[in-house]
């Protein structure tokens, strides 16, 4: 790994014991630099442990990892003066004004006088706190308060930046500003390490993500792979009458082309008297003789269409192994 500089966080085996629960077992991943990686894994499956581990904050009970080249055990504030963290849930103190919270963290971070006040202009405007920018934290919104703790995060201009579970709490629309900062970081080429136990999160902004369940990882690749590795992308689905549903239903499953057949809402379909179907296993070859054997009951068939697998079919498919 050394050879390749463009890997900036590799770990090896790294476990992490509570007692006797393995909250991470043997996780072996590796990123490289401008990636954003997601960390995907529901409540309890060792994405808070992981992050700090990798900060060099606890240490782990077995394996190792590389932040830059340097361990976290040694070098925790080597790595910790690159990185940014915004931990699960952030505290911030509602007596500071925005202003005052980011310069007191670039004072934390050891940031020179001479730069601190334009880095925190700058962080202000970046997360359009900059009319906001004097008054106390207490009276801001949600999303503000995760805006500025996220801006918090980059007072050292960190080249990896770790956000665990950045949207947990928020609306759909300070969600959405969320995205939008974690796709700016991306844009600059810094690393992001996103914790999400949101699918659709992880399929929107990660490039490539990682599957956790009870400390391991189950599967790691972008969204394609992963559904590639699954075998699970032939799918089409078609539009019937609703009230053939049944007969279509029985007449699918039956065709040696198709795997399985299930009924999908669809508000569309129905306007027009018609029901969705979703049919498995159904590669691209096999569409023109299922639809003529469609047909040929007297089934009308109104939409064909591929459906690509979504990361949580993935997610899914993968816990249930
Ligand atoms: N400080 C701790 N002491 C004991 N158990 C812990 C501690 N931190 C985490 N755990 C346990 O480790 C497992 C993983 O937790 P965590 O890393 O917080 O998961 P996630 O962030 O994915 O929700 C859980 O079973 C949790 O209860
Ligand atoms: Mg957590």
């Amino acid at each position: 790994m050394a050879e390749d500089a463009q890997v900036v966080i590799t770990t090896e085996g790294l476990t992490r014991s509570f007692g006797d629960n393995v909250a991470v077992d043997r996780l072996t991943i590796s990123i490289r630099a401008g990636e954003v990686f997601g960390f995907l894994g529901h409540n309890g499956a060792g994405k808070t442990t992981t992050v700090r581990m990798l900060n060099g904050v606890i240490a782990p009970t077995g394996g190792g990892a590389r932040i830059f080249g340097l361990d976290p055990q040694t070098d925790g504030a080597r790595i910790r003066a690159r990185t940014g963290v915004l931990t699960e849930t952030p505290a911030l103190d509602n007596r500071l004004t925005a202003r005052a919270t980011l310069e007191y963290f670039s004072d934390v971070y050891g940031v020179p006088r001479s730069l601190r006040r334009q880095r925190v202009a700058e962080l202000l405007e970046r997360f359009e706190l900059t009319k906001r920018a004097d008054d106390k934290v207490g009276g801001f919104s949600k999303g503000m308060r995760q805006r500025l703790a996220i801006a918090r995060t980059l007072v050292n201009d960190p080249d990896i930046i770790f956000l665990d579970e950045p949207t947990s709490g928020l609306d759909p629309v300070a969600t959405r500003e969320v995205h939008r900062l974690i796709e700016r970081l991306s844009h600059r080429g810094r690393t992001v390490f996103l914790c999400t136990h949101n699918l659709a999160e992880a399929e929107r902004l990660c490039d490539r993500v990682a599957v956790l369940a009870r400390g391991r990882v189950l599967a790691t690749g972008t969204t394609r792979e992963l559904a590639a590795e699954l075998n699970r992308g032939h799918r089409i689905s078609v539009e019937v009458d609703t009230d053939a549903t049944e007969r279509a239903l029985a007449l699918f499953t039956a065709l040696p082309q198709v795997s399985s057949a299930a009924v999908v809402g669809d508000r569309a379909a129905a306007r027009n008297g018609g029901t969705l179907l979703l049919l498995n296993g159904v590669a691209r070859p096999d569409v023109p003789p299922v639809i003529a054997a469609a047909a040929a009951a007297g089934l009308n068939v109104y939409r064909v269409e591929p459906v690509d697998s979504s990361l949580e079919d993935v997610y899914f498919a993968l816990q249930g192994q």
